[in-house]
């Protein structure tokens, strides 16, 4: 029994051994995504930038067809476009098309920037930085030996600027998860073959 007890120990200490030591023995690209590190530096270390565009274009106020017939617009033209009142469109040529087929072609040319001009709202376009995020660094393609030294000197307090207590924010979190040189080496090595 004695025996059998010492054994069974032996194999919860090394069981619990490997799976805290096992716990991140992954690839760099699944270590950066697991330790949210692109929730700072971005998809594969290219920064925090939008991915997509956010644009929103309505004529849903009475307002705005006031608008297009003061900036020119024949007011005829301009209430056939009445249908589109309490309508949204995130696409830009749905919404010109949906004003094609109620104004007709060569109006929908003739008119379609002051429409955009009056009724649309670009909130942001792909590949603009993040607010927030404008002065944090990239890493995509940048040297492996570099990456892996900055990384340890800014967790390990030898490099301290205004930024770097954000980065230093996630430590704890690292600590908890006994990441080690290794991974962070991986992390370096996936972030600097990424091309740019
Ligand atoms: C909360 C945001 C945040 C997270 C999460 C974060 N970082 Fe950072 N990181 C920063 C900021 C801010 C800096 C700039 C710090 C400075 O200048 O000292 C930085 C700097 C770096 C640098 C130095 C870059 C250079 O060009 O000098 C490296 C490398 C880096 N981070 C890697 C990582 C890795 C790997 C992870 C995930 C384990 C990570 N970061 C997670 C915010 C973050």
């Amino acid at each position: 029994m004695k025996t059998f007890l010492l054994s069974m120990i032996t194999i919860l200490i090394f069981a619990g051994f490997l799976q805290s030591s096992m716990v991140f023995a992954e690839d760099g690209a699944t270590l950066y995504v697991k330790l949210t590190c692109n929730t700072c530096h971005g998809n594969q270390g290219k920064g925090m930038i939008r991915t997509e565009d956010k644009a929103k274009y309505s004529l849903k106020r009475k307002a705005l067809y006031k608008k297009l017939v003061k900036m020119g617009m024949p007011a005829p033209i301009v209430k056939k476009l009445r249908p589109l009142y309490r309508k949204k469109f995130r696409d830009e040529s749905k919404y010109i098309n949906a004003i094609k087929e109620l104004i007709g072609e060569n109006n929908t040319k003739k008119y379609k920037k002051l429409i955009i001009e009056i009724s649309g709202r670009v909130y942001y376009k792909k590949g603009e930085l993040i607010p927030g995020f404008e002065n944090y660094p990239r890493h995509a393609g940048n040297k492996k030996i570099y990456l892996f030294a900055q990384m340890k000197d800014i967790l390990e307090s030898r490099r301290t600027n205004g930024n770097s207590e954000a980065m230093r924010g996630i430590k704890p979190f690292l600590d908890s998860n006994k990441v080690t040189d290794d991974d962070f080496r991986s992390i370096a090595e996936y972030l600097s073959n990424v091309k740019d």
